[in-house]
């Protein structure tokens, strides 16, 4: 990502942290110097001069030693109030942002996918989850938020867990459930996800979404249980990263690999037609 940032001279204006944010152990919380390696780091501020828009993974649910969701919604409060503030955006579990903060065009709904009993597992103990209190407060704040008025073109839903899926995880009951229907009555352009360990895009007739998946950032890969060729129109189990871009009449998202080639593109216009570039 930061040579293909700077090979093409972006202006990059947002890192979008689709969750698992943190595997394994995170000592010391918010004060871990994880923080400073993996992520102020990683993503040196002289190339993402941004904010970083983090939602939580089931990994950061993972009480290793604490909370780590407790120690990033920390992280971007205290990383503040330091010399050198920090880009990491997390002020809550959910929340909506416009995008870029001048002449926005972009309304982002960010969202806490951690389900309770999802995969048919309780997940509440080490491995805790969103409440089933939390998880009924969100649902209704998605339904208002979705309904109220907007004056950017696209609309874009990022959230750990995918709705739809070709990965190992598969496709999820609970947010296909509750948050599918909200996409296609609202017209959401754009759901963002991560979760299985590949790169997909996914389309399905008449539906006004177009459902993104962005996992191949540097953990195991897993194989595809859906030929994409079946139901695509890609998917392929390889790392990469993902570039989206917007101007007023259309959105261009990129799958790059490691390198920074591009493994599939397609723009979507502010009426919905996705063309495959
Ligand atoms: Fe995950």
């Amino acid at each position: 990502m930061n040579r293909y940032a700077q090979q093409y001279r972006l202006r990059t204006q947002a890192l979008l942290m689709l969750g698992d944010n943190w595997y394994g152990e995170l000592a010391g919380g918010a004060l871990s110097p994880r923080w400073q390696k993996q992520f102020e780091e990683m993503y040196p501020a002289d190339v993402f001069s941004c904010p970083a828009y983090a939602i939580p993974g089931n990994h950061d649910y993972q009480r290793w030693p604490e909370s780590k969701v407790a120690a990033e919604l920390e992280y971007a409060q205290v990383g503040r109030n330091t010399a050198l503030p920090t880009r990491w955006t997390m002020p809550s579990l959910w929340y909506r942002f416009d995008f870029p903060p001048t002449k926005p065009l972009i309304t982002f709904i960010a969202l806490d996918s951690n389900m309770p009993f999802s995969d048919g597992i309780e997940t509440h103990g080490v491995n805790f989850t969103l409440t089933p209190q939390q998880q009924v407060e969100e649902l209704a704040w998605l339904e208002a938020e979705l309904k109220r008025p907007r004056t950017t073109p696209f609309l874009i839903v990022i959230g750990h867990h995918p709705v739809y899926s070709n990965g190992i995880h598969g496709d999820h009951p609970i947010l296909i459930r509750d948050w599918d229907p909200l996409f296609r009555k609202e017209g959401v352009h754009l759901y963002l996800a991560g979760h299985d360990h590949d790169m997909q895009h996914l389309e399905f007739e008449g539906h006004p979404t177009s459902f993104v998946i962005s996992g191949g950032g540097g953990a195991e890969l897993t194989n595809p249980t859906i030929d994409p060729a079946q139901r695509g129109p890609y998917g392929q189990k390889v790392y990469g990263f993902s570039h989206l871009s917007a101007t007023e009449d259309r959105m261009t998202l990129r799958h790059l690999d490691s390198n920074g080639s591009v493994l599939h593109a397609f723009t979507k216009s502010v009426d919905g037609k996705v063309s495959i570039l």
